[in-house]
């Protein structure tokens, strides 16, 4: 996989917009953003949007795309789940993977996090790890020691792969607290964070660690976007809410 140009502005739609709305989504946005090489787009539509969305952006090869999620194993008998293989055969490159939902909400653990940082790297798609404190454990002070501990967790099966491997893996820093709240951090928080994240991604896998792009996620609009992406150690934006306005998508692309 070529290296991802930076900023990287990713969208991930959650349970919003299915196959006839993304179709519409794309058409309008891609009349708001033309193509730039010096940024990545990726987009996370719902599983069941996947294939319209990705038809609907055929003509438009630098929109890259990811799924929100996949089950750890390889196949079998789970109801209602998606592969990373049947995510690559689809046509995605990324999977999301630890995202603050699927931690706080479906109850997902660190452990979970690593077997399917392992499944998605094997599969030869990129993980994008998600990562972040909750407001009591930042009021606590123990912002860095949940990151980190989230960080290693899920770099565990990630270590003993070869250097291609690592070079796929994307990160997010979302707090939890800033998330769909419209509390977004401040760019020195955010900063204080990234630079805990590169820390540790320098020491567990050296220079390798020092080129894993570390994206901010939490709140982002169009009117912040630029503010974000100038603080320094933020690579690029990971977007909930403000991604499901085409305009506005297309504005945060632009900043
Ligand atoms: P919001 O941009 O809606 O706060 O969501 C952020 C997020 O969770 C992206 O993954």
């Amino acid at each position: 996989m070529a290296p991802l140009r930076r900023p990287v502005l990713a969208a991930n739609w959650k349970m919003n917009l299915g196959p006839t709305a993304a179709s519409a989504f794309l058409e309008s946005y891609l009349s708001h953003y033309a193509a730039r090489d010096d940024r990545t787009v990726i987009l996370f539509p719902s599983a069941i949007a996947f294939s319209s969305a990705r038809h609907a952006a055929e003509a438009r090869p630098d929109i890259q795309f990811g799924v929100q999620n996949v089950h750890s194993a390889e196949k079998g008998a789970f109801t209602g789940e998606t592969s990373a293989s049947m995510a690559q055969d689809a046509g995605a490159r990324f999977v999301l993977i630890g995202h603050s939902e699927r931690r706080h909400v479906f109850g997902e653990t660190d452990a979970l996090t690593a077997e399917k940082m392992s499944r998605v790297a094997s599969q030869g798609l990129a993980p994008v790890l998600c990562v972040g404190e909750k407001f009591e454990e930042r009021e606590n002070g123990e912002t860095n020691e949940v990151i980190v501990r989230q960080l290693r967790a899920a770099f565990e099966g990630l270590l003993e792969n070869d250097a291609s491997v690592l070079g796929t893996v994307v990160i997010a820093y979302e707090p939890v607290w800033a998330i769909g709240t419209g509390r977004t951090a401040h760019p020195e928080d955010a900063s204080a964070a990234h630079a805990a994240i590169r820390a540790e991604l320098s020491a567990s896998a050296g220079s390798i660690g020092d080129s894993i792009p570390i994206l901010y996620g939490g709140s982002v609009t169009a009117l912040n976007a630029s503010t974000l992406l100038a603080a320094p150690g933020v690579d690029g934006l990971l977007v909930g809410g403000a991604s499901l306005d085409p305009e506005s998508w297309a504005a945060i692309c632009n900043a």
